[in-house]
Order: structure tokens, then C-alpha cells, then sequence
């Protein structure tokens, strides 16, 4: 085995069904996951539920059920979904599991001896109704930003983590790392925004409400979510339990994933609990944005979240796949449209992908019988063209991903697949059969296969049916489906295409999908 890689997502709160933001990082996580297996790394991926807090205690009730049975049911949605869209995570953590609860106790515990946590009195402006607490800022109008009615100035014991003792060394470790966070100008926005202002000690437990791991010996107060959640990317490798096999070979991670809200817990806080607890830090940020719609962020009360299961079951989970890759560049929010999705489904996916495909099986069908002609080795000058526009782009492409910036990634693959259509175009092998100009014919027909087969071994870590889909179509062996076979334009040796071709992708009437989206 090689090299270790350990990717993590963020843990998602189960308060609702997932939508395709929530999809997205996992799908990206994934991606990464698949591309650094076929690189020949030893992957480890982990993601999983936040399951305690306030917020889930009172969306239990609401739905009439105890917390833990309503975050049982809400954990098996969760994994029905990943199952749904082929995510390979490698352990799927719930921060009710004991090992979780008993190792954030022991971890408590290390900073309190370590005189990191004191015990204090939090102040914030409180909701009875809602029993939440709220910073000035987060108030609407002096109100309750999640109800609208009057907040009170409450205070209570509490217990801190001493944060701006490690605000010197957090800032130098961000000097000394100028890749630790993608894209960079995140890095500055904590500076700017939360650490220059002076950083503020973090309140980690409350006594308002009771679903949450007990502080040990102090049964009263809760360990509030974040000392929770974050530690659960250790805790899932065994840190501090007896077993401490995985932890020991995948720590430090090796890329974290998270959206641009939780930023500052990830950038900040995280680090800063590894530096207490004397561990290397992660090796890698991406922060991403979001994706949202025309009319703003997905929301249940406007009513226009978007669910994956309603893009896979019509447009199939490559697709879907392809569509949320696509569209998210790391630095920029991205805005989902039906019309976008239709667009580029039918333009990127059966068009481009799907006719090159279809031609180029057609074409080895009708002039050689379906055996895919030998190459003579030596390109002409269309050929040779193409072979050096494909390896650089390819090496281009291999950049961005390693960067994992997956939309231009793609981006440039299908520069590729354009490029390689017009191949067709230039060397017009209808003409080259017609005027008996057979070694052409041979070398522009194995160039096509040549060119489909390396697309698509770039398209396993992206959308694996559709690549195995199409080397199953195009007749490649499993050996040149590999990541080493890339290299050169001389390995296809008796190959033999499918007889006919079943297309990849089925074209869609773009008023009838827009329909579909109304109705659904
Ligand atoms: N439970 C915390 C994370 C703890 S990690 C130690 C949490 N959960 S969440 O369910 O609210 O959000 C999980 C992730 O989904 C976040 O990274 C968030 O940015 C992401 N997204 C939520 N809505 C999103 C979009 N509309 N688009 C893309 N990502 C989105 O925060």
C-alpha cells in the first residue's frame, strides 16, 4: 500500500433531509477520495453526524420523539442517502457513539489539568422561548433572530477555552504554512476579522439545556457543540481509546473539507485544540461556498431546497455528480438553476461525452468491423497535434485536481473531449475510407479510442458508471484502465468496440425538464 491520505467532511447536523449543498462537500470529499485511491494512496474518509445540542433537542420534541431515537432514525436517512450517491467513506461517525463521548470527556479533562479550560460566567442575550442564547450581533432588531420576540441579558456559569493564549502561535503557524487553507484569502479574513480585534476566550459548555456530552464531575453543564464536533475527526481513529491504530497511521489529516460558515471554527478553534493537545495540525483547508438559488440561500420556509434524490432519479447520480462539481468553483458562491442543470447535462454530458462515444464506436463498427486498427507508431502532423494538446491538457488537468479545483478541473477536461471532436471534423474518416486512404483511416480511429479511453480514466475519481461504462463499451482491458497507462499513445492492442453502441446519456427536451423541476 501507499502512502497514507486521510480526507475529512465536515459532521452535518441531522435536523432535516440533506440538500445538494450538503451533497456537494460530500461528493467533493469523495472525488478526492476516489482520485488519490487510483494515484495508489492508502485512503482513509470519514464523515458522519453532529448529534447534540440544542437545536436537535427541540426538533425531537417538535416531531414527538426522545433526542436519541429521533438522531437514530435521522442517522440512517443520512446513510441511506450517502448509499444513494456512491460515497465511500471509510467510517461514518455519530457523536453520540460512546467511544466519541468518552473521549471527549477525557479530553476535557487534559485541558482543564493543563490549566487551558476555567470555569467562568457567560453573558449573552437569551430567548426563553427558544432557550438559546445569542451574541449582540446575532440579534434582529434587538429581538430574537429566530422568533422575533424579546431576548433577556442572562448570565451563568460556564466554562472557557483559553483561546488568546494561542493566538501568537495560531498566526505564526499560518505564516509558516501559506497552503494550509484554499483559497488563501480565507486565511486573511481570519486575521482580519477575529483575531487582529483581539480573540476572544471560546465559552464551551451551557446549563440551559441538557442533550450533550456531561463536563465529567460537573454533571450540570454540557459540553457545548464545537469541543464536541470537532474532535470527533480524532476520535474516529481511536484517539486516546485503547486501539489507536488508525489514529496513529492517518493523523494528521491530509485535507479537510468545510463551507465558508464554519470557517472560523476549522481555521481557528480546531487548530488551536490541536496545539493544546500537542498534535500536528491538518495539512489542508478547502473552504468552500455555497450553492444557492436565483432567489437566495435554500431555505424549507421559502420552499425552494433542492433534494439530490430528485437529480439522481431523473438525471442519474453521474450526472449529479458531474452538475455539482461543476458548478462550484472553490471562491464563489455558485447558483443552481433547473435551465443550467438541462444545459449543461445535455450540452457537456450527451453532446460532447456522448457523441464522441457513440461516433467514434460507430466508426470502428462500420470500417473495421469493430477491431480497433493497430497504430504504426509514427503520428502524422493532425495526430501529432492532437497527442500534444491531449498530454498537456491532461497534465493541466492532473494540477487542478491535485489542487482540487475540481470545476476547472473539468473545465479543462472537456477541452479535451471538444478537442478531440473537431479531430474527428479535421481528419473526416468518411473521406479517408471513401478514398481508400487506409493508413490515416487506421491512425485517426485508434487516436479517437486512444483519446475516449484516457478521458475517461480521468473521469473515475468524478463519475465512475460513466467511465466503466464506457470502457466496457469501447472494449479496454482492466490494466489499461489505469492511471500508469496514461503516459503513452502506443498500448491498445486488440481491441475490440461493442457492436452497437448504447448511448451514455439520453438527451432531455428542455421545456419538459423544466416542467419537471416546476412539479417536483
Ligand atoms: N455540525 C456542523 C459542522 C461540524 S464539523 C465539526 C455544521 N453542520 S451543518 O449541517 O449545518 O453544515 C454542514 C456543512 O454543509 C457545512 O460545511 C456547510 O457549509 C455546508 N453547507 C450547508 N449549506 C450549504 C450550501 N447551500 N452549499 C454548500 N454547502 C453548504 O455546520
Amino acid at each position: 500500500m501507499g502512502e497514507k491520505f486521510y480526507v475529512t467532511t465536515p459532521i452535518y447536523y441531522p435536523s432535516g433531509k440533506f440538500h445538494i449543498g450538503t451533497a456537494y462537500t460530500e461528493v467533493l470529499a469523495d472525488t478526492i477520495k476516489r482520485y488519490k485511491q487510483l494515484r495508489g494512496y492508502d485512503t482513509f474518509m470519514l464523515t458522519g453526524v453532529d448529534e447534540h445540542g440544542q437545536k436537535i433537542e427541540t426538533v425531537a420534541q417538535k416531531a414527538g420523539k426522545t433526542p436519541q431515537e429521533y438522531v437514530d432514525e435521522m442517522a440512517e436517512l443520512a446513510k441511506e442517502l450517502w448509499k444513494l450517491m456512491d460515497i465511500k467513506y471509510d467510517y461514518f461517525i455519530r457523536t453520540t457513539d460512546k467511544f466519541h463521548e468518552q473521549t471527549v470527556q477525557k479530553i476535557f479533562d487534559y485541558f482543564l489539568k493543563n490549566g487551558d479550560i476555567y470555569k467562568g460566567q457567560y453573558e449573552g442575550w437569551y430567548c426563553m422561548p427558544c432557550e438559546t442564547y445569542f451574541t449582540k450581533t446575532q440579534l434582529v432588531d434587538g429581538k430574537c433572530p429566530d422568533c422575533g420576540r424579546e431576548v433577556k441579558l442572562l448570565k451563568e456559569d460556564a466554562y472557557f477555552f483559553n483561546m488568546k493564549k494561542y493566538a501568537d502561535r495560531l498566526v505564526k503557524f499560518y505564516d509558516e504554512n501559506p497552503d494550509f487553507v484554499e483559497p488563501a484569502y480565507r486565511k486573511t479574513e481570519m486575521i482580519n476579522n477575529f483575531i487582529k480585534p483581539g480573540l476572544e476566550d471560546l465559552c464551551i459548555t451551557r446549563t440551559s439545556f441538557d442533550w450533550g456530552i456531561k463536563v465529567p464531575n460537573d454533571p450540570k453543564h454540557v459540553i457545548y457543540v464545537w469541543l464536541d464536533a470537532l474532535t470527533n475527526y480524532l476520535t474516529a481513529l481511536g484517539y486516546m481509546q485503547d486501539d489507536d491504530t488508525l489514529f496513529k497511521k492517518y493523523w494528521p489529516a491530509d485535507v479537510q473539507i468545510v463551507g465558508k460558515d464554519i470557517a472560523r471554527f476549522h481555521l481557528i478553534y480546531w487548530p488551536i485544540f490541536l496545539m493544546a493537545l500537542d498534535l500536528p495540525l491538518p495539512k489542508k483547508f478547502i473552504v468552500h461556498n455555497w450553492i444557492v438559488m436565483k432567489d437566495g440561500k435554500m431555505s424549507k420556509s421559502v420552499g425552494n431546497v433542492v433534494y439530490p434524490e430528485k437529480l439522481i432519479s431523473r438525471y442519474g447520480l453521474d450526472a449529479t455528480r458531474y452538475y455539482l462539481l461543476r458548478i462550484m468553483t472553490v471562491s464563489q458562491d455558485a447558483i443552481f438553476t433547473p435551465e443550467d442543470f438541462v444545459e449543461k447535462y445535455n450540452s457537456d454530458l450527451c453532446n460532447d461525452l456522448g457523441n464522441l462515444v457513440n461516433r467514434t464506436i460507430s466508426m470502428v463498427n462500420k470500417y473495421f468491423q469493430g477491431t480497433v486498427p493497430k497504430y504504426n507508431g509514427t503520428p502524422n502532423d493532425v495526430d501529432k497535434e492532437l497527442e500534444e494538446f491531449t498530454q498537456n491538457k491532461l497534465k493541466e488537468v492532473e494540477e487542478l485536481i491535485e489542487k482540487y479545483q475540481m470545476s476547472n478541473a473539468l473545465q479543462e477536461l472537456w477541452t479535451v473531449i471538444s478537442r478531440t471532436n473537431k479531430y474527428i471534423d479535421e481528419t473526416r474518416p468518411w473521406e479517408l475510407s471513401k478514398n481508400g486512404e487506409t493508413d490515416k483511416l487506421q491512425s485517426s480511429i485508434y487516436h479517437l479510442i486512444e483519446n475516449i479511453r484516457k478521458v475517461a480514466i480521468y473521469l473515475i475519481p468524478f463519475m465512475e458508471n460513466t467511465a466503466k461504462n464506457i470502457f466496457n463499451q469501447i472494449g479496454i482491458p482492466s490494466n489499461l484502465q489505469t492511471w500508469e497507462s496514461l503516459d503513452r499513445y502506443d498500448k491498445l492492442n486488440s481491441i475490440k468496440v461493442v457492436e452497437k453502441g448504447e448511448p451514455i446519456f439520453m438527451r432531455k427536451n428542455m421545456e419538459e425538464e423544466l416542467e419537471y423541476f416546476k412539479n417536483n
